[in-house]
Order: structure tokens, then C-alpha cells, then sequence
């Protein structure tokens, strides 16, 4: 059977990595891919955004299943429009997606359904958010609604700063009128605690758990500097125990899948619950995510042993119940390689050397990448996804590392200390 996987990113190279090596697959697209997916599948030159173009590609190339892996098509309606045309395709549709772009609709699902998070209050007036801050204290958190890809948060750790944040996104009431009405914020209060990654897959009723992980989100060193999409993950998270996790699927994914179908929008897709533990083991849920996340996907699929085409067959079909996944036991963690500027307007083009051929322990998922006349070179931010499994974090971190230390590129830039809370943990 054929497969189209929607995208272009470290996540999808990943995905069509693991999709090629099912038995049932005989061809796995990318569209549009990158330069290290050619490796594991075939290009597709059609653009994520042209739905029409890729439900055409689908129809003639007698596509059995297709899987999308960022957001914005998710929100534009992908499924809905391969749904209608007859095409099975894996992914919530666009009212579903509304998850995770409407942070507003996400914040008033969980409070309808009890699920914790963190308490919050939505605004699109300055002068009143600012008001609610300067009642509320810091730190706070401050939220523009919609998908901004990680960029449209601010945890605050004073009033200034949240007021700051508030006329960024709202327009400073300095010149009322000028921006547009739409805009609007959500502030939250500031849960303290560890993230986690918990993503599970769901066929809209059923709920299969993918193995836990974290990922670190700050550019710099010792989780410093301005947020980014993600330097790096590993798997599993050690601070999601069983009880955890137990209570993770009773409190938080159960009732959000439940939920969804109960308001008459079943939520089919990969389901993403950013966590925050706290240190009694108290998991709150900071955000949904309609898909799974980049670059934890990367460790996450290195980790499973089983069919990911059997399994996303049978969750698009409504036929999930009862399916239980193997997992490599070892541990999986990534080290992304940034492009300079990243994560402002990354540099382009610099030619990237010295890849190391992937092995049983160790590959190089490429994201920003791209071939030009027969070179491959940098094509964007987060570049290459390093990932390697190890008998603990620690040795997944130096076999990494050493992979890391053979790859160059101009400029490129990573973190050294990928899963320092993990070797912290367990040495
Ligand atoms: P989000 O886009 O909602 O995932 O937020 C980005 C990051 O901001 C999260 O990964 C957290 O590190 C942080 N964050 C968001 N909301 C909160 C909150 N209510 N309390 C503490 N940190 C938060
Ligand atoms: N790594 C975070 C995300 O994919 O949203």
C-alpha cells in the first residue's frame, strides 16, 4: 500500500522512517519533505497549504492512508476535505483541531469536562487585561489565541512585563482603533512543576498511549533564552511514574476524548497533552496539541517496536480497541541542530557535511534541510534531529553526542546538555 505523510519537518522524516518499514507499505510520500526524506521515501512537490492539489495527488496515486503532521493544515481542514472526497486520511478535523488553535475554545472544553488546568480569563480589551494582571500579581502567564507555534506566550514574572506582553498582542491602548477588533488573550495563572509530553493516538473513542517524553524548549543551555519549537527530547519522561500516568489517562486524555465525542466532534488524531507535574505528582494540562510534537516524535518512534502503519490504519478506521503497543526498553533522545539565527530568521544555505548513515542506535532526522545541485544544505531553523537509543539517558546522551560532534554545518548551534533533568533523575 501507498502513504502520504503532510509535511516537511524532523517529525515527518521520522514518521516516514517508521512508516517505510512496515510490510504493508510498499511507498511512503512526503509532501513537501525535506532533504534527508528522500532517503526513506519519495517528494512530492505540493505545498502543505494546497489541500486540493494534495487530496488530487491522493486520489490518482490510490493513496491508503494519509498522515499530517503540522497543525496548520489540521486547522485549515485537511481531513475534513479528504473525508469528503472519499480519501482516508489520519488527523482531527478542523473543528477537532480546535484544540489546539483556539487556546480560548481549549481553556472552555477542559473547564466543561473538569479536566485540570490552569485557572485562566480571556480579554480582548488592553485596558481591562491590564487591570486583571495588576489584581492577579506575578508571575502570569499571558497567551495570544490562535497558532503561534510557541511564540505567543509570555510567562511573566512581573506586572511590567505581562502589561508589556498584553499591548504586544492587543495593541497598546496609546492608539485604540488602529489594530483589529479580533484580537484576544488569555491569561493564565502560573503553574509551577515539570513539563512532560503525553500524546496518545485516538480513533475518536478508543485511546492508545504513545510512550511518554520531554523535550526542552529553551535555545540555551540550562533551559535559558527565548522559546523555540523544541532543541531536543528524549524518551520516556521520568517524571511521568505509573501513578502519574495512571492518572494522566483517568484525569486528563479519557475525559478530553470522551468529551470531544460526546460534543459531537470525536477527536481522531494524535492527541498531545502538554503536562505540568507538580512535585506531589499532580499532572495539569498547559496546552492540547491536534498532533504529535517536534521533536519528540523523533525519540518516540525510535522506541517503537511496533506497526505504526497497522496502527494508524486501524485509528482512522474507528477499529483501535484492544491494540497494544511494544516499546524498545532502552532510552531515545534527540539533539537538534539549529541553523544560526535560529530562533529568529535562521541563515540558508550553508552546505551540511559529514552525516553519519543511520544505524540500529542512531539517526539523523533531517527537518531544515534541502538538496541543491547535489549538495544538501541548511533550509530552515531546527535542521537535523539527532537521535539515539542507549541503556540510560545518560548513554542515549553520549551516543548522541558523539553522532552530534561528526555532523557540520556553518553556524550550526545545539544544546549540550539535552536531558539534564533525566540524568539528574538517574544518573
Ligand atoms: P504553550 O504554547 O501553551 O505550550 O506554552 C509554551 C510554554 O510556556 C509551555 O511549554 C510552558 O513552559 C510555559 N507555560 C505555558 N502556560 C503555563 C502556565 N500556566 N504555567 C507555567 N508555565 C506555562
Ligand atoms: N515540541 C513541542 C511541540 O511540538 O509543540
Amino acid at each position: 500500500m501507498k502513504v502520504l505523510v503532510v509535511g516537511g519537518g524532523g517529525r515527518e522524516h521520522a514518521l516516514a522512517w517508521k512508516l517505510s518499514q512496515s510490510a504493508r507499505v510498499q511507498k511512503v510520500y512526503v509532501a513537501p519533505g525535506n532533504g534527508g526524506t528522500a532517503s526513506d521515501s519519495l517528494l512530492v512537490n505540493v505545498a502543505i497549504t494546497d489541500h486540493d492539489a494534495l487530496a488530487d495527488f491522493a486520489a490518482v496515486e490510490k493513496i491508503a492512508l494519509t498522515v499530517v503532521g503540522p497543525e496548520a493544515p489540521l486547522a485549515a481542514g485537511i481531513v475534513d476535505l479528504f473525508r469528503s472526497r472519499g480519501l482516508r486520511i489520519f488527523g482531527p478535523t478542523k473543528a477537532a483541531a480546535q484544540l489546539e488553535s483556539s487556546k480560548a475554545y481549549a481553556k472552555q472544553f477542559m473547564q466543561r469536562h473538569g479536566i485540570p488546568t490552569a485557572r485562566y480569563a480571556e480579554f480582548t480589551d488592553a485596558a481591562k487585561a491590564r487591570e486583571y494582571v495588576t489584581s492577579q500579581g506575578a508571575p502570569i502567564v499571558i497567551k495570544a489565541d490562535g497558532l503561534a507555534a510557541g511564540k505567543g506566550v509570555v510567562v511573566a514574572t512581573t506586572v511590567e512585563e505581562a502589561h508589556t506582553a498584553i499591548d504586544m498582542m492587543l495593541g497598546d491602548p496609546a492608539d485604540a482603533g488602529t489594530m483589529p477588533g479580533q484580537a484576544r488573550v488569555v491569561i493564565e495563572e502560573f503553574m509551577a512543576g515539570e513539563e512532560a509530553s503525553f500524546i496518545v493516538v485516538s480513533d475518536g473513542t478508543h485511546v492508545v498511549p504513545l510512550a511518554t517524553s520531554q523535550d526542552h524548549k529553551r535555545i540555551f543551555d540550562g533551559d535559558r533564552g527565548p522559546n523555540t519549537g523544541g532543541m531536543g527530547a528524549y524518551s520516556p519522561a521520568p517524571v511521568v511514574t505509573p501513578n502519574v500516568h495512571a492518572r494522566v489517562m483517568q484525569e486528563i486524555i479519557l475525559p478530553a476524548i470522551a468529551g470531544m465525542a460526546q460534543e459531537g466532534q470525536p477527536f481522531t488524531g494524535f492527541l498531545y497533552a502538554g503536562l505540568m507535574i507538580d512535585a506531589q505528582g499532580r499532572p495539569r494540562t498547559v496546552e492540547f496539541n491536534a498532533r504529535l510534537g517536534d521533536p519528540e516524535t523523533q525519540p518516540i518512534l525510535m522506541r517503537l517496536k511496533s506497526d505504526l502503519f497497522e496502527l494508524l490504519l486501524k485509528a482512522a478506521d474507528g477499529q483501535l480497541a484492544n491494540v497494544e503497543l511494544q516499546w524498545d526498553r532502552r532510552v531515545a533522545l534527540g539533539v537538534v541542530m539549529a541553523a544560526a539565527g535560529y530562533p529568529g530568521t535562521p541563515r540558508q544555505g550553508d552546505p551540511i557535511t559529514a552525516l553519519p548513515a543511520g544505524s540500529d542506535d542512531c539517526q539523523v532526522f533531517h527537518a531544515g534541510t534541502a538538496m541543491q545541485d547535489g549538495r544538501l544544505v541548511t533550509r530552515g531553523g531546527r535542521v537535523l534531529c539527532v537521535t539515539a537509543l542507549g541503556e540510560s539517558v545518560r548513554l542515549a546522551q553520549q551516543r548522541a553526542y558523539e553522532a552530534v560532534r561528526g555532523v557540520q554545518f556553518a553556524g550550526a548551534q545545539c544544546r549540550s546538555d539535552i536531558g539534564h533533568r533525566a540524568v539528574g533523575r538517574h544518573g
